[in-house]
């Protein structure tokens, strides 16, 4: 199993019936940036991504477009993988759960479970989310229908099924917790999984018979009409890719490293996981680690929101490299983050562009004026003791904070050493001790901000691996695990240096590059421009004012009312469909039933408050609101005078 000096490290593997969006990226770059960390520090290292293929949901998927579930895989897998290599993403496998030998390790786990005792025969009743793709009891349902994750109905199902003896588990999953005080990260998300198991296990369901689109179960079995749960195929999938049950040649980099997930997946990786391979005698994994969502106007993307947003799209327009830093550094690993252009373009012109792009003007400019490039560090731990003192500690704190998954700490952290940099040059002054003569100093000056680029161009190169490849060879060196040995770990410096001029890194983005977000919010001028706009003083708010961005953060649109129904049993709700111009019209709860009935309002047009967070109204979910006045008289709704098309911008 394996040793210390290898990282196996995994991101999900993505459901094909959603194309990728910045979601999907964002595990995916995290789960780069360590591999490439690992790889540089010397570790063996194996990163798996790929899809998961199989289930009802992708079945349905298919036949919604008319298509075989293994033509459709191959169209939306194809398109992650192309993503993944246009982005230079530096996997080691690509899995696929439609993979024979995929499928071969799967059954090979079912049989060892099933020899165990671990798995038995019975029947299942109970109700399923097909979108989420998980089973839940009459209590955890919302308003005794809707799922708990997603709040769309479940359906009822009773059928044979196998189930895995989850319940047995209970305590071993409870002392592997406790025990490993980073096994769940960030931590807080282990006590949450925690309070889940201590609430009692109940044993889980793992094969289905009413569809077809999965793994059969061994033939041994004899059991033909049963297909693997997609969870139990899917998960599998980190041992499969490694050869579990076919060739296990590479099975050695098992226990991963960390299994990157996001935090709705937790419970299938932080329970069933570890769960499945405690039946089968296998070591549970170091971490696992669970991400917050990518939000736009604070919902989560996705595709049947008809709110994504396309990462390619993004790279075109900012940069792939700027964008990976800015994923990581902008939000706390964790937590949910709302894409914002503004900030994205913040972080380019500051983070990158003022304080690591113009230090390296600084130093090419002035090694080129003072020594034609050629810089030495042999008098920089003699004259400047205190400013390497700072670097070191800064570069010391780095590691752990990358394996515990504090990305965006580990960014502020490996800033520090360039505001060193920056500090000594103004304080220093090289330009002046040229003129006084002072030559050494300002030359062991320069020597100082070489090596802390060279520092720096090393610990950020997995997040930025292309830009700090060409800040290497600008300083003359090319970033290696040897280089890495020497510069980080040994703390060494490089004995000379051979600045080149290259063109600037990060040239100022002066306007947002995609279309408009949010209106109002995003299509601001760019950070100059604010800047200089300068921001009401927080101590001198005009009562009941709001600003012109405030009211822009509302987006007011107009809808076509495409469907309309009574809510039974209530005196004051109609159930609307409304056609913003989005994939699929929105469902509005309305509280307007006693002064408009459902004849009345189809196919007219409303106003719709459409970036309100959802909320549930006898059950069922409202994505919006519509405006209406409202005096003794009754109530009237607001409709634009003339047609507009659905989704036109109200403002
Ligand atoms: N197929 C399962 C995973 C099986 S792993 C054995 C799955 N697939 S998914 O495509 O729906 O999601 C994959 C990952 O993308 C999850 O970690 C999920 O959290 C992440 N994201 C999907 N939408 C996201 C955002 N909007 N923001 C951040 N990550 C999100 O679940």
């Amino acid at each position: 199993m394996s040793e210390h000096c290898k990282a196996y490290i995994t991101t999900p593997i993505y459901y094909v019936n959603d194309i990728p969006h910045i979601g999907h990226a964002y595990t995916t770059i995290i789960a780069d940036t360590l591999a490439i960390y690992s790889r540089m520090a010397g570790l063996e290292t194996f990163f798996l991504t790929g899809t998961d293929e199989h289930g009802q949901k992708i079945e349905e998927a298919a036949k919604k477009r008319g298509k075989s579930p293994k033509e459709y895989a191959d169209e939306i897998s194809g398109r992650f993988k192309s993503l993944w290599d246009e982005f230079g993403i530096s996997y080691d496998k690509f899995i696929r759960t439609t993979d024979e030998d995929h499928k071969l390790g799967v059954q090979a786990a079912f049989k060892k479970m099933y020899e165990k005792g671990d798995i038995y025969k019975d029947v299942y009743r109970g109700h399923y989310c097909i979108s989420c793709e998980a089973f839940f009891t009459e209590t955890q349902l919302v308003d005794g229908e809707f799922c708990p994750e997603c709040g769309k109905p479940t359906q009822i199902v009773e059928e044979e099924s196998y189930f895995f003896r989850l319940s047995k588990y209970q305590e071993p999953l409870l002392e592997w917790y406790r025990a490993n005080e980073k096994c769940i990260l960030p931590k807080t998300r282990r006590n949450e999984v925690m309070r889940f198991v201590e609430g009692g296990l109940d044993d889980l369901s793992i094969t289905r018979t009413s569809f077809d689109w999965g793994v059969k179960l061994p033939e041994e079995m004899n059991d033909p009409k049963h297909v693997m749960y997609v969870w139990l195929d899917a998960l599998m999938n980190y041992l499969t890719a490694l050869g579990y049950g076919t060739d296990e040649k590479l099975l050695d980099f098992w226990p991963a490293r960390v299994h990157l997930i996001g935090k709705d997946i937790l419970r299938f990786h932080a329970v069933y996981w570890p769960a499945f391979l405690m039946s089968l005698d296998l070591p549970l994994p170091k971490h696992i680690a669970a991400h917050g969502w990518w939000t736009r106007n604070g919902e989560k993307m996705s595709k049947s929101k008809g709110n994504v947003i396309n990462p390619k799209e993004v790279a075109d327009a900012y940069g792939l490299e700027n964008f990976r830093y800015f994923m990581l550094r902008e939000v706390p690993f964790g937590g949910d983050g709302d894409f914002s252009q503004k900030a994205l373009i913040d972080r380019i012109n500051s983070d990158l562009g003022n304080d690591l792009g113009n230090l390296l003007n600084r130093l090419i400019g002035m090694s080129g004026k003072y020594s034609s490039g050629a810089v030495s560090s042999a008098k920089v731990a003699e004259l400047y003791p205190e400013e390497l003192g700072e670097l070191h500690a800064s570069l010391d704190r780095l590691e752990p904070l990358l394996f515990e998954m504090q990305l965006h700490r580990y960014l502020e952290e490996l800033w520090k050493p360039l505001s060193v940099a920056n500090k000594a040059i103004d304080r220093y002054q090289p330009w002046v001790l040229m003129k006084e003569g002072k030559e050494e100093q300002a030359l062991a000056l320069l020597g100082l901000i070489a090596n802390i680029l060279a520092k720096v161009a090393v610990m950020l190169h997995p997040v930025m691996p292309e830009t700090t490849s060409k800040i290497a060879r600008a300083l003359g060196f090319t970033i290696t695990p040897a280089v890495y040995e020497e510069l980080i770990v040994r703390r060494d410096l490089l004995a000379d240096f051979t600045i080149e001029k290259i063109p600037p890194l990060f040239p100022r983005i002066e306007e947002v590059r995609m279309p408009e977000f949010t209106p109002g919010a995003e299509a601001k001028a760019p950070e100059t421009e604010q800047k200089k706009e300068k921001k009401p003083a927080k101590s001198e708010p005009v009562e009941g004012l709001i600003t012109i961005d405030q009211f822009f953060q509302t987006q007011l649109r107009v809808g076509t009312v495409v469907e309309a129904e009574e809510v039974p049993k209530s005196k004051k709700l109609l159930r609307l469909q409304v056609d913003l111009g989005e994939e699929k019209p929105r469902q509005i709860v309305a509280g307007i039933k006693e002064w408009y009935s459902p004849a009345d309002l189809l196919g007219t047009q409303v106003c719709v408050v459409a970036n309100l967070k959802p909320a549930k109204l006898m059950g069922m979910l409202s994505e919006g609101m519509i405006l209406a006045a409202k005096d003794d008289e009754g109530l009237a709704l607001i409709r634009p005078e003339k047609p507009k098309a659905p989704g036109t911008s109200i403002g």
